[in-house]
């Protein structure tokens, strides 16, 4: 059944709130575009493959002067502001770097005990400070669906500038899904791309933001297998499950990494985030040990497969590993990058104009 439209700006939180999750996906795209990118349910194949295309394009063209000095023309007239209160480094460098290759200007709040915050300024009316200065607000906060509310806060005022959720609580992750498509599409360029694949999340997956939007956008892409491997008390929310059975994905829960590595094509790896612990040290009782990828494994992977990792990392793969061609987690952090510059070239329409008038691209 095809979900009814709504618009952000015509009903009160409450209600809004309360909607089905694809009905509110909706209303953050105008005619096709992503105009706040806020969650995965967003996006459908069609664009991540538009996406994806852009982002490959751009990276060629960067490779000369002439390409960028066109790039850093197409968005001059713009400014981002980078709102982080909680810490990044891949995220915020990779978006503020996107933003200069575009020739976007850059504000910044990235520690809110220099801001009005302290003296009691509440983050609506932070944020709605922020939209008098800047053409987008790219935030990331420790707390869910805060970049949500915010789009909903804008949409009700006179400058309704984009919101971007570069990371919100334990809930989404959008943009990182968007880059770990695109990876996943590069990697399997040559093996039918991501269709039919077997994709193995490893770790704190109950409290992994980037897992949990991946597995949604998964969805996009046929007969793909999603196995969840974590500890009882780590796996991945009843929310996303109940969206996979919903979209009639295969799925299986389980906690032994060394069963599903032989028939895995992408073994994606998380750190335990104990940072969210509601008793603190209560994840150093989990024997992460489990939830490592270790000489063995790598030994077991078949030679087309990648072992991706949103990072920061721990433990969880050793640092021999990075040397092995399936170790593409560094690619995830540049493949980042262009990725965020595409979407920001899609948010403010110019991508059609570098697709267009572009200098010819580097090989
Ligand atoms: N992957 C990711 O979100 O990394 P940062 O927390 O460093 O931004």
């Amino acid at each position: 059944m095809k979900a009814q439209k709504v618009s952000l700006g015509t009903m009160d939180w409450e209600t809004f709130q309360k909607l089905d999750s694809r009905q509110k996906a909706g209303s953050f795209n105008i005619n096709g575009r992503p105009y706040h990118v806020l969650v995965a349910q967003q996006f459908g194949r069609k664009f991540l493959e538009e996406l994806g295309d852009l982002a490959t394009f751009i990276r060629k063209i960067a490779k000369t002067k002439a390409g960028m000095d066109f790039l850093q023309k197409q968005l001059s007239h713009k400014a981002a502001m980078l709102y982080f209160s909680q810490p990044s480094t891949r995220t915020f460098l990779s978006f503020h770097s996107a933003c200069q290759i575009l020739g976007m200007h850059t504000v910044e709040v990235r520690d809110t005990s220099t801001s009005s915050e302290v003296k009691g300024e509440t983050q609506e009316d932070s944020v709605r400070t922020f939209s008098s200065f800047a053409d987008a607000i790219i935030m990331r906060s420790a707390i869910g669906g805060l970049a949500e509310k915010m789009a909903w806060v804008l949409s009700n005022t006179d400058r309704p500038v984009p919101i971007i959720n570069a990371g919100s609580g334990k809930d989404q992750h959008p943009t990182q899904a968007l880059l770990d498509i695109y990876t996943l599409r590069r990697s399997f360029e040559k093996r039918g791309g991501i269709d039919r694949k077997k994709i193995v999340f490893v770790g704190d997956l109950a409290r992994g933001r980037t897992v949990r939007s991946l597995a949604y956008l998964l969805t996009n892409y046929d007969g793909v297998k999603q196995y969840f491997i974590a500890p009882p008390q780590l796996q991945i929310g009843k929310d996303i499950q109940d969206i996979l059975v919903q979209a009639g994905v295969d799925f299986e829960l389980g906690s032994d990494l060394g069963r599903h590595v032989a028939e895995a094509d992408a073994v994606y790896m998380t750190r335990i985030q104990d940072e969210w612990d509601e008793k603190k040290g209560e994840s150093q009782k989990i024997d992460n040990a489990k939830y490592y990828f270790t000489a063995d494994h790598l030994r077991r992977l078949p030679a087309h497969s990648v072992i991706m990792h949103p990072l920061p990392r721990r433990l969880e793969i050793d640092i021999a590993v990075d040397r092995d061609p399936r170790a593409v987690y560094w690619r995830q952090v540049r493949n980042g990058m262009w990725i965020r510059v595409a979407l920001l070239a899609f948010i403010f329409g110019c991508e059609n104009s570098i697709l267009k008038n572009s200098p010819k691209a580097g090989s």
